[in-house]
């Protein structure tokens, strides 16, 4: 089952078309990929997925129902996490995520409310005002509030940023955690490395989706550098990243006893989607 459906989705802007008919289809407890560069529209398509954004034509449906028309229906069972934490400064980090548990009647709120105080390591500071928290330490409090109701939904708009590598490590176990539970994650990023951690990525440009693939066999569409030592003599050759190709390349040599050593430079992710975002772009240029 689809645990969002989105069809011919358009969003403007005067002029600027932040959405241009999209389309997509996310399967429930997956973690799903919004990767692309600034302005591509990550933040208006995650707007108009929680209903805090009107979509000029086309339509979504999420968990089966109305983003706009189903609004407080769907609040209860999607979480969501900004792009910058809309907390309540004055508050402490505990009465923030009470303030949001309260509202959807959470069971044993103060239990839930201490583990997950504590599983984003804020427990020492769980009663200091949020206007006093750092970047990072604001982001993990907006995750927590994203959190408090189990939803079944959650979209995260770029939840990593701002955070050290260790914190970040220790969300998207938590996220591979949710997905193995049945929660679908939504999520955006720049961070291209995350893109691996995903189920499916979509490559966002201009409001268009250029792809969606899982993240193997986008990097299948990548290149790999060869290099093979023979007699100290250096030969290069540049293949496609599949073990097939790997194969046939190194065919050619042979079981030389010369060759020496071989190296292999395949493309990462990063190089791969920003070669999909340039290849669009000089396709609009020419
Ligand atoms: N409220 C708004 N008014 C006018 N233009 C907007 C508004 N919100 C977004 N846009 C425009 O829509 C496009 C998509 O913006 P959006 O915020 O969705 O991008 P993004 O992919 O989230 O970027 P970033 O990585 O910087 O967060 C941009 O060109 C942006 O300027
Ligand atoms: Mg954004």
């Amino acid at each position: 089952m689809n645990a969002i459906e989105i069809v011919n989705l358009s969003k403007n802007f005067g002029k600027i078309g932040a959405l241009n008919r999209m389309s997509l289809d996310v399967p429930e407890g997956t973690i799903y990929g919004l990767v692309g560069p600034n302005g591509s529209g990550k933040t208006t398509l995650i707007k108009a997925l929680v209903g805090s954004l009107r979509p000029n034509s086309g339509f979504a449906k999420v968990l089966g129902l109305d983003p706009l028309k189903d609004k407080w229906e769907l609040r209860k069972q999607i979480g969501y996490m900004p792009q910058s934490p809309a907390l309540y400064d004055d508050l402490s980090a505990r009465d923030n995520i009470l303030f949001f548990g309260k509202e959807q009647n959470v069971p044993d709120l103060h239990q839930k409310t201490d583990e997950i105080l504590s599983f984003a390591e804020l427990t020492n500071r769980a009663d200091d005002a949020v206007r006093t928290f750092s970047g990072g330490m604001k982001k993990r409090v907006s995750l927590c509030c994203a959190l408090v109701h189990n939803p079944k939904i959650i979209f995260l708009d770029e939840p990593t940023a701002a955070l050290d590598p260790y914190l970040k490590m220790l969300f998207w176990i938590l996220f591979r955690k949710l997905a193995q539970s049945g929660v679908t994650i939504f999520v955006s990023t720049h961070q291209m490395d995350e893109a691996m951690l995903c189920d499916k990525v979509t490559i966002l440009r201009n409001g268009e989706i250029l792809a969606v693939d899982t993240p193997r066999n986008i990097l299948h569409r990548g290149k790999t550098k060869l290099k093979i030592f023979d007699n100290h003599e250096e030969k290069t050759a540049v293949i496609d990243s599949t073990s097939e190709n790997l194969a046939d390349e190194l065919k050619k040599f042979g079981l030389e006893k010369n060759i020496s050593s071989v190296e292999l430079q395949p493309d990462t992710i990063e190089d791969i989607i920003l070669s999909i975002i340039r290849k669009k772009e000089k396709e609009e240029k020419s």
